[in-house]
């Protein structure tokens, strides 16, 4: 299996060495192909996904991505953001299942990727008024809802989806797909709910939940937040799945320009987001399972600063391969 290896920015080549020491412990047979993307490639070619990286990912049987972002082209005309929303959409990952657990919650958000006001049209008049639209085609709502009912099903067998029916046109209709796509799961218990509550249920009531599935930029902002009650930006990992072709697997978090370079960044959404791909993309359940038991062993032991400890990224892995070689022994 071919695994193509975007290590991104700031901290991202940081965490990425981290992945790729894991999969040379327990996967080595896995071909690791490492490819420019992001503001490092902008640097280099000008693109922030150069056309060779995007036929490396389309070839592989998954992409292993760190962060990309960098405040240095925050107002450029070409950004790293645009490349990463060109990958998701070229790949047809519309699927991003971003886990959180800790203590007795036990959430899955299933965010739409690849439609909504991320793909809308957009412009600035001549006045200097800017827009962005949010615009989803039902077909869109449907397949994003069978797989968010799907897992649920495999799950908890409860069901929240998250919108603004209220206020958007676009969420009245997510809520009437949906509705129609329940009738397909009797077996699933599912329930509406306005995505301002969501925010405040997930902030103080967040073992209510078992699946959640949302439109994509509610889904962004509801993802920091589970992340942040289960322990933290640094612990969330997520897999992006389309119908076939390769999965996209990459942590929740950013760059983190803040701390990169300092060799401080926690490595666990990294090998979280590893462990996923193992699961998702290579059908390797058990080692997948090894992993997730690798970086609680790590957690527990070399906390790194972002937890109130005072590990190194180097010293948590080192942590979790130890933990993988007595296992394997
Ligand atoms: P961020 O997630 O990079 O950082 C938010 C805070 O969390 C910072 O204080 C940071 O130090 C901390 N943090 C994040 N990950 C951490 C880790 N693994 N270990 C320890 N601390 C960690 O969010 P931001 O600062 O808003 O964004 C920075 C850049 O990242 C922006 O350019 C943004 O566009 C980009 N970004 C990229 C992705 C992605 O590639 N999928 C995701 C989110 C943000
Ligand atoms: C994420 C990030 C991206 C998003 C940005 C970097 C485009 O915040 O993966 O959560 O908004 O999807
Ligand atoms: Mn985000």
């Amino acid at each position: 299996m071919r695994v193509a290896l975007l290590p991104g920015d700031g901290i991202g080549p940081e965490i990425t060495a981290s992945a790729v020491r894991v999969l040379a412990e327990l996967a080595p047979d896995l071909e690791l192909d490492e490819h420019p993307f992001g503001a490092a490639a902008i640097r280099a070619t000008g693109t922030p996904l150069p056309d060779e990286t995007l036929a490396a990912c389309r070839a592989a049987d998954a992409v292993l991505k760190g962060p990309i972002g960098d405040p240095e082209f925050d107002a450029a005309d070409v950004r790293p953001e645009q490349g990463l929303l060109r990958l998701r959409s070229e790949l047809g990952v519309y699927a991003n299942l971003r886990p959180s657990r800790a203590g007795g919650i036990d959430l899955l958000i299933v965010r739409e990727l690849v439609g909504g006001l991320y793909y809308g049209a957009r412009g600035v008049r001549e006045d200097g008024t800017a827009f962005d639209t949010c615009e989803y085609h039902p077909s869109q709502i449907e397949r994003i809802a069978r797989r968010a009912f799907e897992l649920a099903r495999t799950r908890g067998g409860k069901l929240t989806s998250v919108d603004k029916a209220n206020v958007l046109e676009t969420s009245r209709l997510w809520r009437r797909v949906v509705r129609e796509v329940a009738a397909d799961y009797p077996d699933v218990d599912v329930e509406d709910m306005l995505v301002d509550n969501a925010a405040m249920q997930i902030a103080d009531a967040p073992q209510q939940f078992d699946v959640i599935v949302t439109e994509n930029m509610f889904g962004d902002i509801l993802s920091d937040l589970a992340a942040a009650v289960t322990g933290g930006l640094g612990l969330a990992p997520s897999a992006s799945l389309s119908d076939n072709g390769p999965g996209l697997f990459e942590p929740v978090h950013g760059s983190a320009p803040d701390i990169a370079g300092n060799g401080s960044a926690n490595p666990a959404a990294m090998l979280r987001s590893t462990a996923l791909l193992l699961e998702h993309a290579c059908g390797r359940a058990d080692e997948a399972a090894a992993v997730e038991r690798a970086v609680d062993r790590a957690l527990a032991e070399a906390p790194t600063p972002d937890l109130g400890g005072t590990a190194t990224t180097a010293e948590f892995t080192a942590a979790a391969l130890r933990a993988l070689t007595v296992e394997g022994a």
